[in-house]
């Protein structure tokens, strides 16, 4: 996996989904419901390989139109890639800290 835009690469072993990997690679990553795909505070954006997760399934949809989360941002909790992928959220490379989740797209919401 890489991260964007730092372009921090984690090899990471199968079945890791995007939110342990994010962690593992030492990025912040906003999440309040422990992975449990229910906050949808977690979502980032797949830049590149989103050809290679699973697409989203009802519990995902919902969650993203109860936490008005914009419809191309994936819960990183609930993507799981079989194939190298790019992520990247609003918050990661904006200097030292890579930013705060709070202050996330998680909040880019639609409408
Ligand atoms: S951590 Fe809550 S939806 Fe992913």
């Amino acid at each position: 996996m890489r991260f964007l835009p730092s372009g921090r690469i984690l090899r990471v072993t199968p079945g890791t989904n995007l939110l342990e990997a994010a962690r593992a690679a030492g990025l912040p990553i906003a999440q309040a419901c422990s992975g449990e795909g229910l906050c949808g505070r977690c979502a980032v954006l797949v830049v590149r390989g989103a050809d290679g997760i699973a697409p989203e399934r009802e519990p995902e949809r919902q969650a993203k139109r109860r936490n008005r989360v914009a419809p191309e941002l994936r819960l990183a909790c609930q993507v799981v890639p079989s194939t190298d992928v790019e992520v990247t959220a609003s918050y990661w490379g904006r200097g030292r800290d890579e930013g705060h989740p709070d202050r996330s797209f998680a909040g880019r919401t639609r409408g």
